[in-house]
């Protein structure tokens, strides 16, 4: 079982091959991308002890040098980013060898951008290993890592050489983590298909709870969504922004939580798509049956909704809303929200009400 979507961007394409036991033939895959017979692969301690040496066998006679970062969304900064680059400098890592990110979107983030800055550009293999990653982070080139003013603020686009989906590897995915995950496989049917939100609705409990041909079949249409997005706006002029659906929100909860346990980043992207979509019901822009319907498929999976669903305190509506012009898409002052005409027909708005967007955030943390 094995799908191949193409990401179609001239001298930068490449190919995201989805399936199962593709580990086991990595080497193979990888070997055509190489001048010399040995990549350097960064992971983490956790994805490390449990798959590595399952890389390690896959990667056939290609010679493998490695580094285990720690786990978790704070390695995405600044102390780690360093740490990734001196030590592929230190394995000597030439402009023509390949490095392979191996882990969840934290891993390929700052892997992405360890290999868009070493010797100015490295090419990459992505091999992600969370639902998450594989769906959304591994694919499009956006890489980076935190700063202490906010998520994401210092990076590159950088495309992989080639992306490796291992569905196999999710099955040692904590749920949690996994749960996170399909708040961005959900996403795909909200901001642009919703045939693919009705089958989600019918076919997700099976897909969380194992079932190989169902993940092969969510993990694909996603990232073929996402391919064509991407082709069509790789550097996110326009409407590449769709996919940041929810992620206004998200990345305002996320600086306020910490980029912790507290709230892990596709937890704040269910509970943003959920505000999303209430905004756009409050600015009459979708009927009320849209956000209900959201919110009763994301319940029904078991995934963060609201903002109750947090632990601990959130600042309020005003200190939430300054997060939020820390946010990627804010064009000269002005706050742009990805909002909905419905389900599948999401929009990029400039014009959100302020009053309505305090209304909505004050009566989401009202439910506290
Ligand atoms: P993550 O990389 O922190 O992985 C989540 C946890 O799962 C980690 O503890 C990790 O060790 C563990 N893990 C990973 N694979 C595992 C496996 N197969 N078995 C057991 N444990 C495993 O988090 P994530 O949710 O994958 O990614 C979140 C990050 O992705 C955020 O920083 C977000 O900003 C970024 N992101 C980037 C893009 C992009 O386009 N570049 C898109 C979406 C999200
Ligand atoms: N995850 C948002 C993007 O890749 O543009």
């Amino acid at each position: 079982m094995r799908e191949t979507v193409a990401v179609d961007l001239g001298a930068r394409s490449y190919e995201v091959q989805i399936g199962a036991g593709l580990l086991a033939t990595a080497g193979a895959e990888i070997a055509p991308l190489l001048r010399r017979p040995r990549v350097a692969v960064i992971t983490d301690e956790t994805v490390g002890a449990l798959h590595l040496a399952a890389l390690r066998a896959g990667l056939g006679n290609i010679d493998m040098v490695s580094l285990a970062l720690p786990a978790g969304e704070s390695t995405k900064g600044w102390p780690q980013f360093s740490r990734a680059v001196e030590w592929l400098l230190e394995q000597q890592v030439e402009r023509k060898d390949v490095v392979i990110a191996f882990g969840g979107g934290v891993i390929g983030d700052l892997v992405g951008f360890a290999a868009a800055v070493l010797r100015r550009g490295v090419r990459f293999v992505q091999i992600p290993t969370t639902l998450l990653a594989q769906v959304d982070s591994s694919v499009g080139g956006k890489t980076g890592i935190n700063a202490p003013q906010g998520k994401n603020l210092i990076g590159a686009f950088h495309q992989p050489s080639l992306v490796l989906a291992d569905i196999d590897l999710l099955d040692t995915l904590p749920t949690r983590d996994l749960l996170a995950g399909y708040g961005e496989v959900v996403k795909y049917g909200l901001l642009g298909d919703a045939a693919f939100f009705d089958w989600l609705e019918t076919n997700a409990p099976a897909m969380a709870a194992g079932d190989t041909a169902l993940r092969l079949r969510a993990v694909t249409r996603s990232v073929q969504m996402k391919a064509e997005i991407v082709v069509r706006d790789e550097t996110e002029e326009g409407d590449r922004a769709l996919l940041n659906l929810g992620h206004t929100f998200c990345h305002a909860l996320e600086k306020a939580t910490g980029y912790g346990p507290r709230l892990l980043h596709g937890e704040g992207v269910a509970i943003g798509c959920a505000l999303a979509f209430e905004l756009s019901q409050r600015m009459g822009l979708c009927s009320q049956e849209a956000p209900s319907r959201v919110r009763a498929h994301l319940r029904a999976m078991g995934c963060k909704v609201d903002l109750a669903d947090i632990p601990g305190d959130l600042p309020g509506p005003e200190a939430l809303i300054g997060l939020m012009a820390q946010d990627k898409k804010v064009q000269d002052g002005q706050m742009r929200f990805v909002l909905a005409h419905g389900i599948g027909k999401a929009f990029v708005c400039a014009d959100v009400p302020g009053d309505l967007l305090h209304d909505v955030l004050s009566d989401a943390l009202a439910t506290r």
